[in-house]
């Protein structure tokens, strides 16, 4: 399986910068005749009638579990058809911890979006306290941000970013990874992408774990240099061919 590549621009970007990326990256991939899938997670107020490749692909960050209605400040699906985005991230740390989802909330919408179809990039992850409190309890904890989510839909991504490797330039270590895909993967056949301050020259050391099919990435894919970068190296590693070697540079 090729890897898959994705952004989370979270709020980040404006509407014209977004643009400006999209394109740049879309040209990139024809021109380097790059098949990976590719998902980029631009604002909703970004949102806009791309002219993009097949494995390209638009997806929302967040959006509320109803068509239209009364939720102020949240957008609704006729806001994703208006721009045929049909894929979505649940379950993001951010949303968990700094906006208040509860797991309840997250299975209500993981529920709505996948009777209507979408590809679900499903994110969960531990805390520190928890990941200092050991395997056992890390696993549990993981466990539990499975509740209520069907994990044998056929649309399913799953991706693992531990709490305290967001945003915090500290990524999980190659064992950390090992060891917590090949525990979720003996349970769930699914993609499962690794995220959590991945950067440009640690890229190829995590795609190479077994059990990472790709990753998600927050801060080091806003520049879209470096994330072309990225997708280049994901890109040479489904081959026989020589895997470029990442200079030393401070992304
Ligand atoms: P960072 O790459 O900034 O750590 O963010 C990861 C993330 O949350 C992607 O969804």
């Amino acid at each position: 399986m090729k890897k898959i590549i994705a952004s989370n621009f979270k709020t980040n970007h404006s509407r014209e910068t977004t643009r400006e990326f999209m394109e740049d990256l879309n040209q990139y991939l024809v021109q380097k005749e790059i098949k990976n899938d590719v998902y980029v997670f631009p604002s909703a107020t970004a949102f806009d009638k791309f002219d993009l490749s097949e494995n390209l692909i638009v997806g929302a960050q967040n959006c509320y579990h109803t068509k239209s209605g009364s939720f102020t400040g949240e957008i609704g699906t006729i806001h994703l058809d208006e721009f045929g985005i049909k894929t979505i991230l649940i379950g993001h740390s951010e949303r968990r911890h700094i906006l208040g989802e509860s797991q309840k909330e997250v299975a209500l919408k993981y529920n709505y979006f996948k009777a209507l179809g979408y590809k679900i990039i499903y994110c969960f992850g531990e805390p520190l306290e928890v990941k200092q409190a050991g395997l056992t309890e890390t696993l549990g904890y993981i466990w539990e941000q499975f509740d209520g989510i069907d994990l044998s839909y056929e649309n399913l991504i799953l991706a693992y970013e531990p709490v305290w490797a967001i945003g915090t330039g500290v990524s999980a270590t190659i064992e950390d990874i090992a060891t917590i895909h090949r525990k979720i993967k003996k349970k769930i056949d699914k993609p499962l992408l690794y995220g959590g301050s991945v950067k440009v020259c640690g890229l190829q050391d995590i795609l190479e774990v077994p059990n990472v099919d790709g990753v998600l990435v927050g801060t080091a894919s806003w520049a879209v240099e470096d994330f072309k970068k990225m997708v280049y190296i994901a890109s040479k590693m489904d081959g026989s061919s020589k895997i470029i070697q990442c200079e030393k540079e401070s992304n």
